[in-house]
C-alpha cells in the first residue's frame, strides 16, 4: 500500500510499505478516508523528537472498517469509524480510569505509558497517512459514526485528536460559562480550545498568535484574535479585566514557542499565561513539551533540550493557580463531541484549509510546516474522493 513514511528531517516521502492486517484477533483493518496533519507531526518532521526514520505518519484517522479480527464483535466491516490517536487497551489500571492517554499495556516500554499511531516514543504503531491502518482492540478503540460519516468528514475526522485535545485543554482550565478564557496558539488546536470554550458558554475568549490567517478563524468563532507582533497577550488580558486577569487559560503551541519573527523560547506561552490569569486560576496544557528534544540545544540552549525550561514559576506558585499538562484523553469526550457534530451544534471542520490526495503530502507538509498564509490544516484522503471534504 501507499503510504506517507518519514525520511529525516523534512524529507516525507509517499512510498510502498507492507499492507496493514490483522496481527491480533482484536484487531480491525481500516480503509482510510481522512487523515489529517497535524501540529504534533511538525515537530516529528522538523526533527525534534525521537521518531525514526522509515516508519509512517498520521494519528488523526477516520475510514471505513475493511477487515475484523475473531476477537472482534461491536465493529463491523462497512461501518466508518474514526480513531482517537491514543490507542488504548481497555482493561489497565490507566485505562479503567479512563487515563487512555497513559495506557500501559499498548507502551511496549515498561517505564512509559502511552501509545499512539504514527507517534515518537508511543510505541511502534504505524500512523493512518497511508491507504491502510491497522487498528487494536478495534471494539473499543473505533468510534462509530452515523449516516452522515463519508459526507461529513471533515467535521468528523476532529475527533481523532484536535477537538477533543481543544476541548481537554479547556477541562484542565476549568473553563465554565461566563469565565473569560486566554488561549495562546491559533493553531488548529487553539482555535478548538477557543470555540470549545465559545461552546461553553465563556463570556469572552481570547486567542493570542503571530499569524493572521488564523487569527481571522480565531474571530470568524467569535473569539477576539490578539496579533502578538502588535501587543502582549498578558497586558491586553489585564487591561480588559480591570488589571485581575483572565480565569483561565490554554497553552496550545508547545516547547518550540516562538517570538513574531522566529526566535524559540519554550518559555514564551507559559510566562505569557502565568501573568495573564488571575490568582488561583487555572491552566490548561496541552501544547507538547518533551523530555528530550535533539533540536533543542541549537534552537534554544542544553537545558532546553533536556526538557528544562526555565519559566516564572514564582509567580504561579504566587498566584497560586494551578496547571493541568499531557495528551488528551480522547475518548473522554469523542462520543459527546461527536453527538454534537451529528447534531448541527458543532461544524470543526470550519478550520480546514485544504483537502488533498494522499500524493500531495510531502508538499502539504512543507505549507504546514512553513505556516504558510491560508494553510491552517490540511486533511490527506487516501482513497483520491474529495467530494466529502468541506466547500
Ligand atoms: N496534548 C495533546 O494531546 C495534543 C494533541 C494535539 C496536538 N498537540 C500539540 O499542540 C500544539 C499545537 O498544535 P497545532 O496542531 O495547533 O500546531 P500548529 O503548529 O499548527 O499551531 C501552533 C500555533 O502557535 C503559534 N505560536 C507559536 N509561538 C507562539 C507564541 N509565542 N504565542 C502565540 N502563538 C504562538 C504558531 O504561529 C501556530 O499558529 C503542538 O505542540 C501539538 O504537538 C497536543
Ligand atoms: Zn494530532
Ligand atoms: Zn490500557
Amino acid at each position: 500500500m501507499k503510504a506517507l513514511v518519514y525520511r529525516g528531517p523534512g524529507d516525507i516521502g509517499v512510498q510502498e510499505v507492507p499492507d496493514a492486517r490483522i496481527e491480533d484477533p482484536n484487531d480491525i483493518v481500516v480503509r482510510v478516508t481522512s487523515t489529517n496533519i497535524c501540529g504534533s507531526d511538525l515537530h516529528m518532521y522538523e526533527g525534534r523528537t525521537s521518531f525514526e526514520e522509515g516508519r509512517v505518519l498520521g494519528h488523526e484517522n477516520l475510514g471505513e472498517v475493511v477487515e475484523t479480527g475473531p476477537g472482534v464483535s461491536k465493529v463491523k466491516v462497512g461501518d466508518y469509524v474514526v480513531l482517537p490517536f491514543n490507542i488504548g487497551c481497555g482493561f489497565c489500571k490507566q485505562c479503567e480510569r479512563g487515563l487512555t492517554n497513559y495506557c500501559l499495556t499498548m507502551q511496549p516500554e515498561p517505564a512509559l505509558a502511552g501509545a499512539a499511531y504514527g507517534f515518537a516514543d508511543m510505541g511502534p504503531y504505524e500512523g493512518g497517512q497511508a491507504e491502510f491502518l491497522r487498528v487494536p482492540h478495534g471494539d473499543f478503540n473505533a468510534l462509530l459514526l452515523g449516516e452522515d460519516a463519508e459526507e461529513r468528514q471533515d467535521d468528523y475526522v476532529m475527533l481523532a485528536d484536535i477537538f477533543p485535545t481543544g476541548y481537554h485543554a479547556t477541562e484542565m482550565a476549568g473553563v465554565g460559562p461566563g469565565d473569560q478564557t486566554l488561549v495562546y496558539g491559533a493553531g488548529p488546536v487553539g482555535l478548538m480550545a477557543a470555540y470549545s470554550a465559545i461552546l461553553k458558554g465563556a463570556g469572552r475568549v481570547w486567542v493570542a498568535d503571530h499569524q493572521s490567517d488564523r487569527l481571522a478563524l480565531a474571530e470568524r468563532i467569535g473569539a477576539i484574535p490578539i496579533d502578538t507582533r502588535e501587543s502582549d497577550p498578558a497586558e491586553v488580558v489585564k487591561e480588559a479585566t480591570l488589571g485581575l486577569g483572565a480565569d483561565n487559560g490554554c497553552e496550545c503551541v508547545g516547547y518550540q514557542a516562538h517570538d513574531p519573527q522566529g526566535n524559540e523560547n519554550a518559555a514564551l506561552t507559559l510566562d505569557g499565561l502565568v501573568d495573564a490569569v488571575r490568582f488561583t486560576g487555572r491552566l490548561g496544557v496541552v501544547g507538547i513539551f518533551l523530555p528530550q528534544d535533539p533540536g533543542g540545544s541549537r534552537a534554544q540552549g542544553d537545558l532546553e533540550a533536556e526538557g528544562r525550561i526555565p519559566f516564572d514559576y514564582g509567580l504561579m506558585w504566587f498566584k497560586g493557580q494551578s496547571m493541568g499538562t499531557g495528551q488528551a484523553p480522547v475518548k473522554r469526550y469523542n462520543r459527546a463531541l461527536r453527538d454534537l457534530i451529528a447534531a448541527g451544534r458543532a461544524e470543526p471542520g470550519f478550520l480546514v484549509s485544504h483537502d488533498l490526495p494522499l500524493e500531495q503530502g510531502p508538499e502539504a507538509y512543507r505549507h504546514f510546516d512553513a505556516r504558510d498564509e491560508g494553510w491552517t490544516k490540511v486533511v490527506l484522503h487516501p482513497d483520491g474522493q474529495l467530494a466529502g471534504a468541506a466547500a
